[in-house]
């Protein structure tokens, strides 16, 4: 009976693994997946001669190695001939037509995946070996590493006598930029870029350690093979995917060259919605019977090329370091770059962030530099090409003083960022005037830029606040500019900005929570806070607030006393009992609060009996913390005060102001993976629709889409929770209006979650 049981717990996590790993569609949530882990952990404990390798148990083991050992690969794994332009493709073809007079053959085209390339090898199924590339010829035995590999199967049901998958091991750039996080924070080097971090997490020693790093693995050709055929390439991927493998996310078959040249282009549109980095796209030859034909070259085979789009970074030089002073009086060193094409657009400055991040990339004025685009908007400084100083270059140092205003700079608390103490500084005015104005807080379109800067400098307005006070008559007399550009009058635009203050009065409390300009409150956050609670002046002794930030110091508590903790285990059973009682009362008054918040409609509690209890709640508690903290600082006391004196107490929304014909009203969304446009604008357009957008998935969301890559824990919660998931086509449906929202249950039965309506899914091609 238990050997059955042992079979299906272990047939059902694999199960669980694929769907959460490689398909990204889970169905249960992680307190469920953990009691089946566990009742098989405990079941191998008490027969450990039911133990086997390939049992999910058995991923991370095994003591530190010394070394490696050395793998010969054969085949060997070769390399791709490489090219960046089109003609080049255009004579691939032509030769290999050359060669096969007669043949018949399409292309598949694939992305060229930016990480450590790796050949797994099964035996009867069973992984036995991992190796990584290293010469081609000989690598290092990565065994113990890539076990840890969540998406790779430790076992195939229905493989060949012997297997070997070939593929890339890669990090996504969320995993990568949470990775260098966690270094930092542990005062280590940061990794250059994800696949310097995939390759250094591979050469670990300790399967422990690499067990903690977000690698990921995709497979794309097969080594040696016994006991199976494979005709096609599409029909490979096709099969490697069946067996529970990743494989390239996004596949096109192409009847000929130029609809692989159409493919490259398609592909380097999507190139950066992917969640990892792609350097290129790799062209084959669908017919695998036309390899040994074909042959290869000392190093290449001749059925396949890869075609490299322009590199995401670019050389340039810094010739100058600026520093511009924010709204919170933040000191961001910016480099002044000599002009380069990056991605598609020209660079001209990047930003240093601060002056810590300078000193550890050791970047000086006049270095030649590689500019990134990091997240694809903002260019930053990945290196400094160290090798090409003449000696001419400069160190930078911080200004002592604001660089706006000649006010002291510090540091506040255990802050990286040096600021501006001088709240009177021009620069943090104008910062805080334009943020007030700007568009999603009160939307007061005359007052921006020039029009900020020249009320600032002209002492008219000091705090945002000021502007109430104007009139028409002074408002009209205004002028503009300066002595040396020509000035002019304000004029007409004066009647335009006191009606849209006049309007301001009456806009929401979200709208001027996030207008108040409060550090970590921004757009989605001050909704959130707004939700719950009815105006303004409640927020400084809001009963909510204090819960988030109690509830983080329970949950801090409760880790530091849980008597089942593994890092700090009781010594004695005296310890432990003492312990668990004050664990009890820790989660008891969590759930209390947890309660509270959720009868706020602000969190929400994962079912299950797992202890401390999973309360989820939106309110992050940095925000909380930045709201409480500002309105108990004189100046948020003041602001307040102010804000009252003027008849202003914004108000929550009302819930039920939208037009029911809305096509939205009232609807709950939350947006994850990649969408084929950016998400902002999915969520303006939701939020025109008079639905609202939030950042995590709750109680009150209705609906989660999902886009390619979605985040697994957001799948799983809404699932929990029993949200409907729709993926991009449904989200537009919805839009349009074309199908109303009833088409989707508002609390669909145990739905799974679709899989996401990806710009690069993988297509049903073969
Ligand atoms: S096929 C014999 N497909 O690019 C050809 N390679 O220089 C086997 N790569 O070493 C490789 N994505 O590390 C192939 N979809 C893909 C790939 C890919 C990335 C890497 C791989 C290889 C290098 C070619």
């Amino acid at each position: 009976m238990s050997l059955e049981r042992l079979h299906f717990l272990r047939s059902e996590i694999r199960r669980h693994d694929r769907l959460y790993y490689v398909e990204a569609r889970p169905e249960i949530g992680d307190a469920d997946y953990d009691a089946l882990y566990r009742e098989l952990e405990a079941l191998e404990r008490e027969h450990p001669e039911w133990l086997s390798p390939d049992s999910p148990t058995q991923r991370v083991g095994g003591a530190p190695l010394s070394a490696f050992a050395q793998v010969r690969h054969n085949p060997p794994m070769m390399s791709l001939d490489k090219t960046h332009s089109r003609s080049d493709l255009i004579d691939f073809d032509t030769f290999l037509r050359r060669q096969l007079p007669g043949e018949v053959w399409d292309y598949v085209v694939e992305p060229k995946v930016d990480g450590v390339a790796f050949s797994l090898l099964y035996e009867k199924g069973l992984l036995v070996r991992a190796a990584t590339r290293g010469n081609g010829e000989v690598g290092d035995d990565i065994t113990a590493n890539v076990r840890t590999i969540r998406s790779i199967p430790l076992s195939l049901a229905g493989a060949p006598a012997l297997l070997e998958a070939r593929g890339e091991v890669y990090m996504t750039r969320a995993g990568f930029a949470e990775l260098n996080r966690r270094e930092e924070e542990a005062g280590r080097e940061p990794f250059m870029n994800p696949r310097n971090a995939a390759a250094g997490s591979l050469k670990q020693l300790d399967p422990r350690e690499v067990a903690r790093r977000p690698l990921d693995a995709v497979i794309y050709a097969a080594g040696a093979v016994k006991g199976a055929d494979f005709p096609s390439h599409g029909g490979l991927l096709k099969q490697f995917a069946d067996w529970g493998f990743k494989t390239p996310p996004w596949q096109r078959l192409c009847v000929d060259i130029q609809a692989v040249l159409a493919a490259i282009d398609e592909l380097e549109t999507l190139r950066h919605s992917f969640p990892f980095e792609i350097d290129g796209a790799v062209v084959k030859v669908n017919r695998r019977d036309l390899y040994d034909r074909l042959g290869s070259t000392a190093k290449s085979p001749r059925w396949a090329r890869a075609f490299k789009y322009e590199p995401e970074r670019a050389e340039t030089r810094i010739w100058k370091i600026t520093v511009q002073v924010g709204r919170t009086g933040v000191l961001t060193p910016v480099a002044e770059l000599e002009p380069v094409l990056l991605a598609g657009s020209e660079i001209a400055r990047a930003t240093l962030h601060n002056a810590d991040e300078i000193a550890r990339k050791d970047i000086r004025i006049g270095d030649r530099v590689w500019v990134v685009k990091a997240g694809d908007v903002i260019p930053a400084i990945e290196s400094v090409l160290t090798g090409k100083r003449d000696g001419t270059e400069t160190v930078f140092a911080m200004p002592a003083a604001c660089p706006e205003c000649g006010g002291a700079v510090a540091r506040i608390g255990d802050e990286v960022a040096q600021r501006c103490t001088n709240p009177a500084c021009p620069a943090q005015r104008v910062g805080r005037l334009e943020h007030f104005a700007s568009r999603d807080a009160l939307d007061i379109r005359a007052i921006g830029g020039k029009v900020a800067e020249a009320l600032v400098a002209q002492e008219w307005v000091t705090d945002p606040l000021d502007l109430f006070s104007l009139t028409l008559a002074q408002l009209e007399s205004f002028r503009i500019g300066d002595e040396a550009t020509g000035t002019r009058k304000f004029g007409k635009n004066a009647q335009t900005a006191l009606e849209a203050l006049e309007a301001a009065k009456s806009l929401t409390l979200d709208r001027w929570l996030y207008a108040t300009g409060i550090p970590n409150v921004g757009v989605t956050v001050a909704e959130q806070i707004a939700a719950a609670h009815s105006r303004l002046s409640e927020l400084p002794g809001s009963p909510v607030l204090a819960a988030v930030l109690r509830l983080s110091d329970l949950y801090d508590q409760a880790a530091a006393v849980n008597p089942r903790s593994t890092l700090n285990r009781p010594k004695d059973e005296a310890e432990r009992e003492e312990r668990q009682t004050r664990f009890n009362r820790i989660c008891g008054e969590i759930g209390v609060l947890g309660d509270t918040l959720i009868a706020a409609g602000v969190a929400a509690k994962t079912p299950g009996t797992a202890l401390p209890p999973q309360v989820m709640c939106v309110i992050k508690t940095e925000a909380a913390k930045a709201v409480l903290a500002f309105f108990a600082s004189d100046y948020g006391k003041a602001y307040l005060e102010r804000l009252l004196a003027l008849g202003i107490d914004p108000q929550a929304k009302p819930k039920a102001t939208l037009a029911a014909d809305a096509p939205l009203a009232g609807a709950t969304f939350v947006l994850t993976g990649t969408l084929s446009q950016p998400r902002n604008d999915f969520a303006a357009r939701i939020k025109a629709a008079g639905g609202l957008v939030q950042e995590t998935v709750s109680k009150n969301t209705r609906y989660l889409v999902a886009g390619a890559d979605a985040g697994a824990a957001k799948l799983t919660k809404a699932r929990n929770l029993g949200t409907a998931v729709l993926d991009e086509a449904g989200l537009l449906a919805l839009l349009s209006g074309t199908s109303a929202p009833v088409a989707v249950p508002e609390k669909p039965a145990p739905a799974k979650p679709k899989p996401a309506a990806a710009p690069y899914r993988q297509q049903e091609l073969f």
